[in-house]
């Protein structure tokens, strides 16, 4: 997924957009570039890498006084990261920046080719270009726009600029893109974050209208008609972009938790506001979502049958869209999403809400598409994350679910504890966040190994994922999350001497099962580390981590925050670039 900005304006068009890719890196920062205009020449800037470099770039080599431009910050799919393939791409008289993926650009390019077209890069977005500028020879803009929309599959959010024409064009199509309306000045984003400085007033663009934007006025036309559009306006504050000292966005944002854990908790504490998170009326749950969001879906899917006495199941989002649906009357499909712009979610999403079958969303942005189509939503409010592994929004969502299964129970009369018992769990995470001596030294004896594995029984499971997947995606280490159960019937092959095998222990009845487990791999020279509650610590001559007890509901909000900074650590160690990990982007809008 890619960040895509625009600008028309008074403003120095370059510190706009400048601006606006620094706010839209966590979208991808495997290259960057800039397409600027002033109303004769149109110069186009790229460099491979960091935003910062094309910033050094720009201040370099940039020639022109402009008034209007694009920009783009590109999270790689079709072609290497390369200055060939960074955007905007140039064909003829169209100049273009594109997020998304068109899925018959070969076909496309194929023919393009045999009309003399001729390509420089690899990407699909250079293929959209050419497309446009062979219909601009016999068509006006929006003529040609129209038959360009006719002929692409896929998904695209377009920012456009056409020679000597000097107006911006924008569209899309399932790719998030949003018109900012200032004064003599207008804005094109994927999201509001990128241009909040200049104006909190912005309009959504659907399938097939297109945003024609000049300095004092824009316009929307829809199958050739102007169309009026609603002006939404945001309450965003936009990324506060400082660490507050902390040497990384990710230890800011887990060191956070305690405080938006305690926030979450509190608005729950109201009778009146929990009544939102009963789900008594469903017989079965489906949970969808990607990655961590998924994960934290695995401890729902968990606490809600154990608990809720819900049959629940979870789903990758990328696969239950595409998967036979079987749903009788009383099922919710829950939506769990941080960016709420994950493609493959807001996809699964719509196909529920196509069968007519009740949806919720556990969502951290408000301004995002999940926010808006969802049936109904529970906002984490964890703030704004800037470090591309989840951490904080994470957690939240961990605690949505446990307050969801909590008062479920309850009110089926399944549960005899009081609410309040949720009350004490910040304070034990501020316990957890201050030993950090004590995962800086584990991650010592971990950040040097070739692999590891994580294993857990029931909801220790659900954590192994999560713990699995920060270590992965900030390190680089290999890991693998397994059943401790299940580990003997196969890959237990590939414990080798010193490998760590990291087991959670969190669940009484289920302790001595998962020790034999890991004992099984101990007897193959793993390297054991037990990851466990203080009630349950009987374990002297282990390297651990080990927790404040709370209850069964909260012992995942207590244990996943120590795995989170074990893995930063393990990160800084080996050197990582923490915050934005190779190969990753924070919200992940193509399939
Ligand atoms: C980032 O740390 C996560 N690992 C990533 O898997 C993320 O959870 C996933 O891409 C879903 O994103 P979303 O929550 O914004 O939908």
């Amino acid at each position: 997924m890619c960040g895509i900005i625009g600008y028309i304006g008074g403003k120095k068009t370059t510190d706009v957009l400048l601006e606006g890719l620094y706010a839209l890196e966590y979208r991808g920062y495997d290259s960057a570039g800039v397409a600027i205009c002033d109303n004769k020449d149109i110069e186009i800037i790229k460099s491979v890498g960091r935003v910062s470099l094309l910033e050094e770039k720009i201040n370099k080599e940039s020639k022109i006084k402009s008034n209007y431009g694009i920009a783009h910050t590109r999270w790689a799919t079709n072609g290497e990261a390369n200055l060939t393939n960074a955007h905007p791409h140039k064909i003829g008289k169209v100049t273009l920046v594109h997020n998304g993926i068109i899925e018959n650009s070969d076909l496309l390019k194929e023919k393009l080719i045999k009309e003399g077209y001729k390509f420089n890069s690899d990407t699909d977005s250079e293929v959209v270009a050419a497309l446009l500028d062979k219909y601009l020879k016999d068509n006006d803009v929006l003529k040609a726009i129209n038959l360009l929309i006719k002929d692409l599959k896929g998904s695209y959010a377009l920012g456009i600029m056409i020679d000597n024409d000097n107006k911006l064009y924008a569209l899309r199509k399932d790719s998030p893109l949003l018109l900012g309306i200032g004064e003599k000045e207008n804005f094109l984003a994927s999201d509001i974050t990128a241009i909040i400085k200049h104006t909190n007033k912005y309009i959504l663009l659907e399938p097939k209208e297109i945003a024609v934007l000049e300095e004092d006025k824009y316009e929307i036309f829809k199958d050739g008609n102007k169309i009026e559009k609603e002006v939404l306006i945001s309450d965003s504050k936009g990324i506060d972009n400082s660490k507050n000292g902390y040497s990384h966005h990710m230890m800011k944002e887990i060191m956070e938790e305690p405080i938006v854990l305690k926030r979450l908790i509190d608005r729950f504490s109201d009778e009146k506001e929990r009544k939102n998170l009963d789900l008594s009326n469903y017989k079965e749950i489906d949970i969808v979502a990607c990655g961590s969001a998924m994960y934290a879906g695995l401890v729902g899917q968990n606490l809600f049958e154990e608990y809720a006495g819900i049959k629940t199941t979870v789903y990758p989002a990328s696969e239950y869209r595409y998967k036979k649906k079987i749903y009788n009357q009383k099922t919710l499909v829950i939506l769990v999403s941080q960016s709420g712009e994950t493609a493959d979610t807001i996809a699964a999403m719509r196909e529920a809400i196509e069968l007519n079958v009740d949806t919720l969303a556990i969502v951290n942005n408000p301004d995002s598409t999940i926010a808006r189509e969802a049936g109904k939503i529970i906002l984490t409010n964890a703030g704004v994350e800037i470090a591309v592994a989840t951490t904080k929004a994470y957690i939240l969502q961990v605690c949505v679910f446990a307050m969801m299964a909590f008062t479920t129970g309850k009110n089926k009369g399944l549960i005899k504890e009081d609410f309040s018992l949720f009350n004490e769990v910040p304070n034990k995470l501020k316990l957890v966040l201050e030993k950090q001596d004590e995962y800086k030294e584990l991650a010592k004896k971990i950040y040097k190994k070739e692999s590891c594995f994580f294993i857990g029984r029931g909801i220790d499971y659900a954590l192994c994922m999560e713990g699995s997947l920060k270590l992965k995606e900030v390190s680089y280490l290999h890991s693998e999350a397994y059943q401790a159960g299940e580990l003997k019937h196969g890959t237990i092959s590939l414990v080798e001497e010193g490998m760590p095998v990291i087991c959670i222990i969190s669940d009484k009845e289920l302790k001595d099962k998962s020790i034999s487990n890991l004992k099984e791999t101990e007897a193959r020279g793993s390297l054991g580390i037990i990851v466990t509650t203080e009630d349950l610590d009987d374990f002297d001559n282990y390297l651990k981590i080990v927790v404040p007890s709370s209850s069964k509901y909260t012992d995942s909000m207590l244990i996943v925050p120590a795995l989170q900074l074990l893995s930063y650590y393990v990160a800084l160690n080996r050197g990582c670039d923490i915050d934005k990990p190779r190969n990753l982007a924070k919200s992940v809008t193509v399939e």
